[in-house]
């Protein structure tokens, strides 16, 4: 289903509103993820927010990948692929993982799952996902994973708003 609205806006206008756009859509605050797969050139990660849920039975999750990434296509070609939960101290590992650089692991930490898998340690939670669908959708492609094996740990999440990090304050109590 396509039910897009081709308005056609040029110039001053047109970048008035997708900054407005971007505006409205930062004031939904999300955690951080690093997507990770293993791509024929090595491990690939990139920094994602859109990551969500999207079905229990089966286990279903999705995020969306910009077409212009360097690392679309191993994206596109894995079989299987890495949702990593950033916790409050990672905020160093997002902002590593959105730079554009097919070197993005050297010096990271990482192991490597039994399905070859680069996961990231110390994360708030991890599903390792098997690619279920993907769906090309304006400038993203949306991939739809299964969710095959995850974990988590009670420390506090990293969360984006309005384009800055920031987290759960603690409580009172
Ligand atoms: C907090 C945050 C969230 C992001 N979310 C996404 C996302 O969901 N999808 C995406 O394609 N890029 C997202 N990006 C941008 C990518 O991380 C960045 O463009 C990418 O890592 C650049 O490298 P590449 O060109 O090799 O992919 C996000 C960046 C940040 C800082």
């Amino acid at each position: 289903m396509n039910k897009s609205d081709n308005s056609s806006k040029t110039g001053g206008d047109a970048d008035a509103a997708l900054l407005k756009l971007r505006q409205s859509l930062g004031r939904f605050a999300t955690g951080v993820t690093v997507v990770t797969c293993q791509g024929s050139a090595g491990p690939c990660g990139i920094t994602a927010n859109s990551f969500s849920s999207v079905s229990l039975e089966p286990p279903l999750v999705l995020w969306n990948i910009a077409k212009v990434s360097n690392s679309l296509q191993a994206y596109l070609d894995a079989e299987y692929f890495a949702i990593n939960v950033l916790s409050a101290r990672q905020e160093s590992l997002s902002a590593h993982f959105a730079l554009s650089d097919h070197t993005v692991f050297d010096g990271v930490d990482f192991e490597t799952s039994d399905k070859g898998v680069p996961i990231l340690p110390d994360t708030v939670a991890c599903f390792e996902c098997r690619t279920y669908q993907i769906h090309d959708c304006g400038d993203h492609y949306i991939i739809v994973g299964e969710v095959e094996t995850h974990r988590f740990d009670d420390n506090k999440p990293l969360l984006f708003v309005d384009g800055q990090y920031t987290a759960i304050a603690d409580s009172a109590d």
